[in-house]
């Protein structure tokens, strides 16, 4: 018996192997799986034999079985990648022609330098752990001044002279953002300390304009809250951070410097890049550029985010992301970066 199942297996694959049709591969199934196919015919007679053979001839038998009707199967399939490949190649485009018509040059875009080094120092800060948020270029009084302990009475909100949107009798105040700092009010207010993120954008200022100021300018904010956090932390990030921008060892020196919103607060500078430090238009003469404006969180911004001082502490900065980008490039006029000039702008294009 082993040796007929054996048999009707070889003829299966045999006749299944000249097939080339989905029914005739069905038909063939069952003549020989089928109730009254071949080998279900030559499986009835197993009730005749010993049990001993039973005990052999039983599991053959299974398997084959199960091999043929895996064979089916696989038989369907590529019957099927057949048929695809067939109607691929009937649908085939001939497109050499193409070749010989001449192509029109199609100027493409690059990305604005400041968006490059942008983009380069949320992965810098990413790396350290830092999250990066967004917030909104209208902003009300408290976001902008309240909150980072700059009242209405207070001289520091004439340091930062704004567009103020019109305002009804008993409605809250809106304004151009001055300063990426309000992130640090909606960053407090959204999480529980610790927390460390930075946060790059748009900032506006009722500015004269020359080689190193402009209206519309943007800032990149940060800020880092837990516990027992000090001024060597903020030392530390700021040293490798800028280290990493500039991709060598750079000079920088710290001055103490006020902003209401932190205590000690320090401005950051760095030796003017342009000039070497000889002294130029951009560093005014004095071969250093006001980089980096920092310091350690004033308590009453802490309340003000929610946050309890007594518990907890951390540092903020505020890096002016336009001088950045000139140090990097080299750029002598502010003004270049929102000129639209072509001439400028495409000296950066990365592709
Ligand atoms: N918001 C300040 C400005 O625009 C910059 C600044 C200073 C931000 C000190 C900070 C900081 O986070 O700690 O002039």
């Amino acid at each position: 018996m082993l040796q007929k199942i054996d048999e009707i297996y070889t003829d299966f694959q045999k006749a299944l192997s000249q097939l080339k049709d989905q029914s005739e591969i069905l038909n063939l199934k069952s003549q020989y799986l089928g109730k009254k196919g071949q080998l279900s015919e030559v499986l009835k007679s197993l009730k005749d034999v010993t049990d001993e053979q039973r005990r052999e001839i039983g599991p053959h038998a299974n398997k084959v079985k199960q091999e043929m009707n895996e064979l089916v199967q696989q038989a369907l399939r590529n019957l099927e990648v057949e048929k695809i490949n067939e109607k691929l190649a009937a649908e085939r485009e001939d497109t050499t022609y193409l070749d010989s018509v001449k192509s029109e040059w199609t100027p493409t875009g690059g990305v604005h330098p400041r968006t490059l080094i942008q983009r380069e120092i949320e992965d810098i800060f990413l790396s350290m752990g830092f999250e990066v948020l967004d917030g909104p270029h209208v902003e009300d009084e408290f976001h902008n001044f309240e909150a980072l302990n700059i009242p209405g009475d207070h001289p520091a909100r004439d340091m930062q002279d704004t567009f103020w949107f019109d305002t009804k009798e008993g409605e809250k105040k809106h304004l151009l953002r001055t300063h990426t700092s309000t992130i640090q009010v909606r960053g407090m207010l959204e999480r529980k300390p610790p927390f460390r993120f930075i946060a790059p954008g748009t900032v506006f200022r009722c500015e004269r304009t020359d080689a190193s100021h402009e209206m519309c300018f943007t800032q990149l904010e940060g800020m880092m809250v837990g516990r027992d956090i000090s001024v060597s932390h903020l030392i530390y990030f700021m040293k490798t951070a800028l280290q990493e921008i500039f991709k060598k060892k750079i000079e920088v020196r710290l001055r103490p410097g006020f902003f209401p919103f932190v205590e000690p607060g320090f401005e950051l500078d760095i030796r003017c890049l342009i000039c070497q430090g000889k002294g130029c238009s951009v560093c005014k003469q004095t071969g250093w550029v006001e980089l980096l404006p920092c310091g350690m969180v004033h308590p009453n911004v802490l309340k003000a985010g929610g946050i309890d001082p007594e518990t907890h502490n951390g540092f903020a900065f505020g890096l002016g992301l336009d001088r950045l980008v000139m140090m990097r490039y080299g750029i002598d006029d502010i003004r270049h970066l929102q000129s639209g000039d072509l001439r400028f702008n495409s000296q950066f294009k990365t592709y």
